[in-house]
C-alpha cells in the first residue's frame, strides 16, 4: 500500500484507497466551490458558511455518515451495488480477500475512484473537480463496466441528497430549517430553494439554491426522480439500504412536482440499460449552486472543462524542480497548490479545520502571500496594500479577512484579542515582494487604519467610537491615510515598548502559537520579540537602499509616532519607562488622530531602527542563552503569567521549545556559534525521525495553565509536541538563510520522507499541518507551511530569489540533489518571464566545494561585475515573451 506517481505532472494512484480512514481531497474552484471528497465518495460541498449544497462533515464523520455523493445500480433485478461500497453486502465484504478493489488516482485537482467487483462483474469509474471557471459547481463523471462474462441489466439511481443551508444549522433548528425548503423537480434534476436564510438575529431572504442533475451520455434525461429524503429511504430503510432501490416501490415523481418543506434528496433514476461484457455507460451528474454549470451535462462540454481544469491547475504551481528524487519533484509539485487552496478554502473549509466557520486569520493571509506572489507578484500587489487597511492606529490589527480584499472583522468570536505576532508578517511579505519587484514605491503607496472600539493594544476601550466607522478619522473626521511604510512603522514601533516585566515584549492572547494563550497578564514571548528585532533590521536595510538608490531623504509620518521614534537608549531598558510611553501615544489617537505629518530624515529613521533591533538582541543574547548540566544550549522564548521563564531543566527534565530558536537564529539574535550550538540541541532533544523530525517542543509533563491550552492537549499533538510543518520548515529557512545547508536539508528531508511513507502519513502527497503522535498527517492541504515550504525551497535551497528586483543565484543544494549527470533544476516567474534555473554540478561536488564559474542566460555567457552571482532585472525584462528561459550555471 503506497502512492505511486503516474507521470512528470504527479497524478498518483493508491490501491486498496478505502482501507485507510480519514483519507480526503479537496475539490473546489475559483468560483468559491469548497468540496472535499474520499475512496467512498464522502466529504462536502460548499460556497461558504451559510451555503452548503452536502452536508458539513468534520473528520470523523467521514466513516459515519452516508450523506456524501451516490449511486445505486439494481443488476439483473436483484443485486444493489452502490458507487461509494455503501451497500451492506458490499460492507459485508469489505475486509475479505477478493473483496472490491478501490483505487483512487489523484491529479490535480482531480479526484477519480475505481470500484471493481469481480465477483458480481460490475465497475464504476467515478471522476469528480470543479471546472477551472468561476462557475459554482461540481461535475461527476460515473462510467459503469461490465466486467463480468455475461450480459447484464442495470437500473441506475443518482443519489445525493441535498442539505441546502447553513453549517449552522446541522443542530441549530436542522428540522426547522428544513421547512425552508421550497423542492421543485426539473427536466434534469432536483433543486431546492430555501424560502429564508435562518438566523435568529435576523432571518434574510435566501438567495442560494442548490441541485444535483443528470444526464445519461447519450443526451438520454432521467425517466424520475426521488426528491424527498425520506421517501428515497423508505420506512424503515437506510441511506446505505434505500427502499427506493431495494424495493423499487416508491412512486418516482415527475418533471414539474414541488415540494415544500422537506429534506430534500438528488434521487434521479435513469432508464434501465444493458451492458454486454466489457461494454460501458457514462453518467454525467452535477452538483449545482445557482443553477450554474448545467452545460456539463454534455460530454463535449464536460470534456474541454476537464482539459481546462488542468491547465488551470498546472498553472498554479509555477515552481517545479528537478532533483535527483523524482518522487520530491513530485511532492514539491503537490505543496506548490497547497497556498492557492488555502486562498480558496481559507483555513477552514476541509474536514479537519480549527474554527469551523471560515474566513482567513491576519498572519495565515500574509504568510501565504509569500508563496502567491513568488508566482505572480504584480497580481499579489494590490491585495498587499489592501491588507494594510486592517492595521489599527495602535499596531494592532482586524484578525479576519472577508471574502473582498479591505474588508475586516475584528474577531471571529467577538473576543477582544490581540496576537503579539501580528505585526510582523506584513513586513516579512512585503519585503520579499520589493526584493522579488524592485517595487519599493509600495511603501509609499497610502491606506486608511482600522477602526473599532478596541484601543491601547487590547488595553483600553475607545468610549467615542460610534460604532458607524471602521476606518480612523481625525478630529476634522476626515479619513486618516498614511503610507504602507507608517503602517510598517506603527506596527513594529508600539511592539518595542510593548513590553512585560523582563522587558521582551508581551505575550497578549498568544504569537504564532495561538495555543499559548493563557498569560495574557504577565506573560513575554521573546521568541517574537527576537522576530521583531530582525524586522527593525530590514526595514532599515530597506530604508538604506530607499536612500541610496532612489535618492528619497526624507520621508513623513503621523507626528504622534515621533515620540516612539526618538526615545532615547535609557527609556530602553526600563519597562515601566517604555510602557509609559506607549500609553501616551495610544492615547494621543484613541478615538482621533491630529492628521499632522511629521518629515523624518531617512539617516535618522535608519538609525532608530537599527540601534532598536541592536538594543533588543543583545538583551536576548545576555539574558536568555540558557544551558543544561550536558552542556546543551539554547534560547528561552517565553515568561510565563507567573513571570518565570518557561525554558530550563525542570525538575531534571529539559524543556525546549522549537520556536525560540527559530527566530532567534533568522532574526540573527544568535550568533553562528550559537546556531551551531543550538542544532545540536534540538537534534538531541526534538528530532525524532518516526514522526517526521523536529518536534515543536519536549514533554513539559504539567499543564501549564499559567501559559496555555497546548498543555492541555496530548502530547505530539497539535502545538503540544507533534511534528508541526510551520515551524519545521521555518526552522529549515532560518538555517538556511544562515548558512547552516546539511542542517536546513535535513530538516525538509525528513518532513518529506515522512510525509511521502504512505503506511505511517496515511495521507495523499504534500505537506499536513502536523504528523500525530502516532506519526498520521493531519489537517492536510490547508496549512502555512506550504507557502513557506516553497519561499525555502525557491529562495533559499536553489537561492534564486531577487535583490532590489535583480535576481540573485546562491545555490544551497547538497550533493545528493544533484543527478548522475550533476543537474538539478527549478522552473519559476521571474519578472513576468517563464524562468528555469539549471545547476550543472559535474564532479558531484558538495556544498561548501562548489561555487559558481559561469553563468548562460539562454546559451549566452552571462558576465556580472558583482561579488553575488546575479542578473540584472533589466536583461530578464528583455527576454522575448511567452517561452521558456534557460539559466545555466556550471559550478565547479
Ligand atoms: C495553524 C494556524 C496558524 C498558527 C499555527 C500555530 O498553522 O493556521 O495561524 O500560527 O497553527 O498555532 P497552519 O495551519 O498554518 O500550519
Amino acid at each position: 500500500m503506497s502512492i505511486q506517481f503516474l507521470n512528470r505532472q504527479g497524478d498518483f494512484s493508491l490501491t486498496a484507497a478505502d482501507e485507510t480512514s480519514y483519507l480526503y481531497f479537496p475539490i473546489g474552484n475559483e468560483g468559491g466551490v469548497m468540496g472535499s471528497i474520499t475512496p467512498n465518495l464522502n466529504g462536502d460541498s460548499k460556497i461558504g458558511q451559510n451555503a452548503f449544497l452536502l452536508e458539513p462533515v468534520s473528520i470523523e464523520n467521514l466513516h459515519s455518515s452516508n450523506m456524501g455523493r451516490n449511486m445505486w445500480v439494481k443488476i439483473n433485478g436483484s443485486i444493489i451495488w452502490s458507487i461509494a461500497g455503501t451497500s451492506g453486502e458490499q460492507q459485508i465484504h469489505q475486509f475479505e480477500k477478493g473483496r472490491e478493489e478501490v483505487t483512487v488516482t489523484g491529479g490535480k485537482l482531480w479526484h477519480l475512484v475505481q470500484r471493481r467487483n469481480e465477483r458480481i462483474g460490475i465497475q464504476s469509474d467515478v471522476l469528480n473537480y470543479c471546472p477551472a471557471t468561476k462557475e459554482k459547481v461540481e461535475i461527476m463523471k460515473v462510467t459503469f463496466k461490465n466486467i463480468g462474462h455475461q450480459r447484464m441489466n442495470l437500473v441506475p439511481t443518482v443519489a445525493v441528497p441535498i442539505y441546502g443551508r447553513s453549517a449552522d444549522n446541522l443542530r441549530d433548528h436542522r428540522h426547522v430549517t428544513s421547512l425552508l425548503h421550497r423542492i421543485r423537480v426539473e427536466e434534469d434534476g432536483v433543486v431546492v430553494t430555501p424560502t429564508l436564510s435562518f438566523n435568529e438575529h435576523g432571518h434574510k431572504k435566501n438567495e442560494v439554491s442548490y441541485g444535483v442533475y443528470a444526464r445519461e451520455d447519450n443526451k438520454h434525461k432521467p425517466v424520475g426522480f426521488y426528491p424527498i429524503l425520506e421517501d428515497f429511504i423508505g420506512e424503515g430503510g437506510r441511506l446505505s439500504w434505500p427502499r427506493a432501490v431495494v424495493c423499487d416501490d416508491i412512486p418516482l415523481c415527475k418533471t414539474g412536482t414541488c415540494i415544500e418543506g422537506m429534506e430534500a434528496m438528488g434521487g434521479i433514476r435513469f432508464e434501465q440499460i444493458y451492458l454486454e461484457t466489457e461494454e460501458s455507460k457514462t453518467y454525467y451528474i452535477v452538483l449545482s449552486y445557482n443553477g450554474e454549470g448545467l452545460k456539463y451535462l454534455d460530454e463535449f462540454e464536460e470534456g474541454i472543462a476537464f482539459q481546462e481544469m488542468k491547465d488551470y491547475w498546472k498553472k498554479q504551481s509555477t515552481i517545479q524542480c528537478k532533483t535527483s528524487d523524482d518522487t520530491f519533484d513530485y511532492f514539491a509539485g503537490w505543496v506548490g497548490i497547497q497556498p492557492t487552496l488555502r486562498r480558496i478554502y481559507g483555513c477552514s473549509f476541509l474536514p479537519h479545520h480549527d474554527y469551523g466557520r471560515g474566513g482567513r486569520g491576519w498572519r495565515d493571509l500574509w504568510q501565504d502571500s509569500l508563496a502567491l506572489l513568488l508566482n505572480d507578484a504584480k497580481g499579489v500587489r494590490n491585495r498587499l496594500v489592501s491588507y494594510y487597511g486592517g492595521v489599527r492606529i495602535d499596531g494592532s490589527n482586524a484578525t479576519i479577512i472577508g471574502l473582498v480584499p479591505g474588508e475586516f472583522i475584528a474577531d471571529r468570536n467577538s473576543i477582544v484579542r490581540v496576537w503579539m505576532d501580528h505585526g510582523l508578517w506584513p513586513l516579512i511579505t512585503t519585503n520579499l515582494y520589493i526584493h522579488q519587484t524592485g517595487d519599493g514605491d509600495i511603501l509609499f503607496e497610502e491606506n486608511t487604519y482600522f477602526k473599532d472600539s478596541i484601543s491601547n493594544r487590547g488595553e483600553g476601550r475607545d468610549g467615542l467610537w460610534d460604532g458607524q466607522t471602521s476606518q480612523l478619522r481625525t478630529y476634522s473626521n476626515e479619513i486618516y491615510n498614511g503610507t504602507i511604510l507608517e503602517h510598517i512603522l506603527v506596527q513594529h514601533l508600539t511592539a518595542f515598548y510593548d513590553v512585560g516585566e523582563h522587558n521582551h515584549m508581551k505575550l497578549k492572547g498568544g504569537d504564532w502559537n495561538d495555543a499559548l494563550d493563557m498569560a495574557k497578564e504577565n506573560g513575554e514571548s521573546v521568541a517574537f520579540t527576537a522576530a521583531y528585532a530582525g524586522n527593525l533590521a530590514t526595514l532599515s536595510e530597506l530604508l538604506t537602499w530607499i536612500l541610496e538608490k532612489k535618492n528619497i531623504v526624507e520621508v513623513e509620518i503621523a507626528e504622534e509616532l515621533v515620540t516612539l521614534l526618538f526615545q532615547s537608549e535609557s527609556v530602553y531598558s526600563s519597562p515601566l519607562e517604555k510602557r509609559k510611553v506607549l500609553e501616551h501615544y495610544c492615547n494621543l489617537c484613541t478615538s482621533y488622530i491630529s492628521g499632522k505629518k511629521a518629515k523624518i530624515k531617512v539617516v535618522d529613521l535608519i538609525s532608530k531602527l537599527n540601534g532598536k533591533s541592536e538594543w533588543i538582541k543583545k538583551h536576548i543574547r545576555s539574558l536568555e542563552y540558557i544551558a543544561d548540566e550536558e552542556g546543551n544550549h539554547w534560547f528561552n522564548g517565553y515568561y510565563d503569567n507567573h513571570k518565570e521563564q518557561v525554558e530550563g531543566v525542570y525538575k531534571d527534565k529539559a524543556r525546549v521549545l522549537l520556536t525560540s530558536q527559530v527566530f532567534t537564529i533568522m532574526s540573527k539574535t544568535a550568533t553562528d556559534e550559537q546556531v551551531s550550538k543550538i542544532v545540536n540541541t534540538m537534534d538531541y532533544y526534538l528530532y525524532d525521525i518516526s514522526v517526521g523530525g523536529y518536534r515543536l517542543n519536549t514533554n513539559f509533563e504539567e499543564v501549564k495553565t499559567d501559559l496555555g491550552r497546548m498543555f492541555g492537549f496530548a502530547y505530539g499533538n497539535k502545538e503540544n509536541g507533534s511534528v508541526f510543518s510551520h515551524m519545521a520548515v521555518m526552522y529549515a529557512y532560518s538555517l538556511y538563510s544562515r548558512r547552516f545547508v546539511t542542517e536546513g536539508y535535513k530538516v525538509l528531508k525528513s518532513l518529506y520522507l515522512h510525509a511521502m511513507d504512505f503506511k505511517v502519513s496515511r495521507m495523499y502527497p504534500g505537506i499536513p499541518e502536523y504528523f500525530n503522535k502516532r506519526g498520521r498527517g493531519m489537517y492536510h492541504y490547508l496549512t502555512g507551511s506550504a507557502s513557506w515550504f516553497m519561499l525555502t525551497m525557491l529562495t533559499q535551497m536553489y537561492g534564486v530569489r531577487g535583490e532590489y528586483g535583480d535576481l540573485v543565484l546562491d545555490p544551497k543544494l547538497v550533493a545528493e540533489q544533484f543527478d548522475e549527470q550533476g543537474s538539478t533544476s527549478i522552473q519559476t516567474f521571474f519578472a513576468d518571464k517563464n524562468i528555469t534555473v539549471l545547476y550543472v554540478n559535474k564532479n558531484l561536488k558538495e556544498i561548501g566545494d562548489y561555487e559558481i564559474d559561469e553563468i548562460y542566460l539562454d546559451n549566452k555567457l552571462y558576465t556580472t561585475s558583482e561579488e553575488t552571482a546575479k542578473i540584472s532585472r533589466k536583461d530578464i525584462i528583455e527576454l522575448e515573451e511567452g517561452r521558456e528561459h534557460t539559466i545555466r550555471v556550471i559550478l565547479s
